[in-house]
Parts: structure tokens; C-alpha cells; sequence
């Protein structure tokens, strides 16, 4: 297996200038999106402890893609029945979900929003006892394969127009493909193609349970540890998945939903990863992490060959937000990066809760 150099990427430097702008019909995969703007994964701790949908859920993706997003990205949504993982999570592990899930995509698509469901598993768990990568036993890898599969045949039957593959934030597979938590001895173990090859079967697996649906992942450039995911590791990864097939990766690191950067300086604070993968790699970008400015937004698709930017806290203060965009793109968003959202119910923006008051 080739190692890749990072000598070699060209870290900020001027690729290829190119004439993309946000609001124009753009592509990833099977699917194509009105514009470049995508609602990247946010969970909202509302669904029911057997992951059905509420009226409340069902109402804040319908205000997203009323609000003008080209695609919503599902929040984290658990592919086996039996792992721990965030309360009030979607879930995608059981037939009997298929029905609902039908409505939220019909849901979405109303206003021309596409769709995508993301996939992941917590932490694994065995006859009640959570179980350490490195305890799992072949046969469980295999079975989380099988679930991700699984779960994507559900996305497609109830309309979802793809599938995500979460493996970022150090959820199972975020940590399956660090060499800080994966020790494994056998042939998911070991150097980063070895410790990618979760990811490639699920790639392999849905593929084939799913012929032609589009499947992106979302992956850690940087685990926030010593000893974690290293930049070349990353795109080692994003190589093999972009040989099975993927159709486009959504660059993230630790310290997702950072606060306290400065806009527009600081803008897009992971944008690095982004156009190192660009250097050696055809699939599309997508980049996250505090865009907040059109200006700089439309800078990364033109000058430095990103292909979508995809956006949570904002929307979450203003799901109208695309919308606006489209009609002043001066507008500065509200949002202030506070994270507030992360201790209210439904993670809603802490200053519409008291505006509503
Ligand atoms: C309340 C909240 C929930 C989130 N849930 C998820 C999630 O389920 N899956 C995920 O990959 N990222 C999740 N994120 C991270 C966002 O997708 C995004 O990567 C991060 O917030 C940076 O983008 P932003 O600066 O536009 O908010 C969440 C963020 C917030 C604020």
C-alpha cells in the first residue's frame, strides 16, 4: 500500500480556480441537490427510545428544507438495535421504522430538499456489557457491517436519497479506525488500510444491498489525542473508500462545533483537511465547520475547489437561512457559535427559546 507524503498536498495553495457558486444545481453521486448548501448532521435527542418520529422532529426538517437547503443529513441515526448510543436518537434498525421515516423524506422532498441518512453505531454492546473495539470478536465486526447494510436498505425504501456513514466524533467507528483505540491483532487491526477496512466493507455491503444509492461518509482528519488518527492515516482512508466507491466525504476532527472563533478570519476552521483531500483525491468536498459567510463560502468552492459546504448551528437559530442567503448575501447569520444548543430539549437555539417566551 502506497504511504502518502504529506510534502506532497498543497495545504492552502491556489489548486485550480474553478467558477462553482453556492446556489447552482450541483452533484454527488446519483443525487443532485438545487444548491451546494447542506444541513450537516445534527441530532436532536427527540426521537423515541425505539427511534420513532415525533411531530416535533418532523417539524424541524420540514423547516430546513422549507428554509432552502440543497440536502438535510439526518441526525446520528443507530444501525443496531442493541449498542449504546445518544439518547433520542433516529434509529434505522428495524423494518418497522420504514413507514415513518417514509414520511419525513416525503416531508422533505416537498420543498425540493434531498435527504440523507446518517449512519452510525455508539458503542458496542454484548449480552448488557459494552465491549471494547479490541474485545470484539470477528464475527461482531461483521454484524455491525451487516447492520450498516441493513440499515441502508431501510434509508432506501423509506425514499432517503442516500446514506452517511458516521466516522467522526469518536462514535464506534471514529474510534475503530484510531490507532489509539484500535489494537486489534487480525485483519481489521494494524496499520490505517488495515484499520480502514471496516469502512470499506460497509462501503462493499451497502453497495450491494443498495445498488446505485449515493453513500458520502464523514470522518476524523484529527482525533484531539496523541497517538489518534494522524492527517496521512485520514487520507489514506478517504483513497480506499473513493476505490470502493464512495461518492464524497465530509471532512471533520475533534472539537466539531468549536466556539470562539473569529468571522470571517477564522472561518472554516477545518478547511485544511478539506483541500489536502482535494490534492489527491476526485471525489467531492464537503466542508464543515463554522462557515458563516457566503463571501468565504463561495471563495472556498472557486479558489480552492471544495465542492459543498454543510452547515449545523446556524440553521439551527435560522433554518430559513439558505433562503435568506439567496436573496442578501451580505447577510451575517445570528448564530454566534455558543453552543448553547447542546443543553436545551430538541437542541434548539437557545435565543429563539427565549425570544418565544
Ligand atoms: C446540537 C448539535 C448536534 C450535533 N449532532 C451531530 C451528529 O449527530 N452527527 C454529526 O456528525 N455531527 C453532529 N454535530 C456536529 C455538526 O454536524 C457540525 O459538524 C459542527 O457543529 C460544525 O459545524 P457548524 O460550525 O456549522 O455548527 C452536531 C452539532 C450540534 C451543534
Amino acid at each position: 500500500m502506497a504511504v502518502i507524503n504529506e510534502d506532497d498536498l498543497f495545504f492552502g495553495a491556489d489548486p485550480e480556480k474553478t467558477e462553482k457558486k453556492i446556489f447552482e444545481e450541483a452533484h454527488i453521486g446519483n443525487m443532485s441537490l438545487k444548491n451546494r448548501l447542506i444541513r450537516s448532521a445534527t441530532w436532536e435527542a427527540l426521537a423515541g427510545e425505539d427511534g420513532s418520529l415525533g411531530n416535533e422532529l418532523i417539524g424541524i426538517y420540514r423547516d430546513l428544507a422549507r428554509g432552502g437547503a440543497g440536502a438535510v443529513i439526518t441526525g446520528f441515526t443507530a444501525v443496531s438495535a442493541t449498542d449504546d448510543v445518544p439518547a433520542g436518537s433516529m434509529r434505522l434498525d428495524s423494518d418497522s421504522l420504514i413507514p415513518q421515516y417514509r414520511n419525513l423524506a416525503d416531508e422533505v422532498h416537498r420543498y425540493g430538499c434531498r435527504i440523507i441518512a446518517q449512519l452510525a453505531a455508539g458503542y458496542f454492546v454484548k449480552d448488557g456489557r459494552k465491549v471494547s473495539i479490541d474485545d470484539m470478536m470477528e464475527d461482531d465486526v461483521c454484524r455491525i457491517v451487516k447492520d450498516f447494510a441493513d440499515a441502508a436498505r431501510r434509508a432506501a425504501e423509506a425514499g432517503f436519497d442516500g446514506v452517511e456513514i458516521h466516522a467522526a466524533h469518536g462514535y464506534f467507528l471514529s474510534r475503530f479506525f484510531s490507532p489509539y483505540h484500535n489494537h486489534r491483532k487480525d485483519r481489521f487491526g494494524g496499520a490505517a488500510d488495515r484499520r480502514a477496512r471496516i469502512l470499506t466493507d460497509i462501503i462493499d455491503a451497502v453497495k450491494e444491498a443498495v445498488p446505485g444509492l449515493t453513500v458520502i461518509a464523514k470522518i476524523n482528519f484529527f482525533d484531539g489525542v496523541e497517538g489518534g488518527v494522524t492527517l496521512s492515516d485520514a487520507l489514506m482512508a478517504c483513497k480506499q473508500m473513493e476505490r470502493h466507491g464512495l461518492d464524497g466525504l465530509e471532512v471533520s476532527a475533534a472539537n466539531t462545533s468549536k466556539t470562539g472563533f473569529e468571522v470571517p478570519s477564522e472561518e472554516a476552521y477545518f478547511k485544511d483537511y478539506g483541500l489536502a483531500l482535494k490534492s489527491i483525491s476526485e471525489m467531492p468536498v464537503i466542508l464543515v465547520g463554522g462557515n458563516r459567510t457566503i463571501e468565504s463560502m463561495e471563495t472556498l468552492l472557486d479558489d480552492e475547489n471544495a465542492d459543498f459546504i454543510s452547515i449545523s448551528r446556524p440553521l439551527i437559530r435560522e433554518p430559513e437561512l439558505p433562503n435568506i442567503w439567496r436573496e442578501d448575501r451580505d447577510y451575517t447569520p445570528k448564530c454566534i457559535s455558543c453552543n448553547g444548543c447542546f443543553s436545551t430539549p430538541g437542541h434548539r437555539c437557545r435565543f429563539n427559546l427565549e425570544e418565544e417566551k
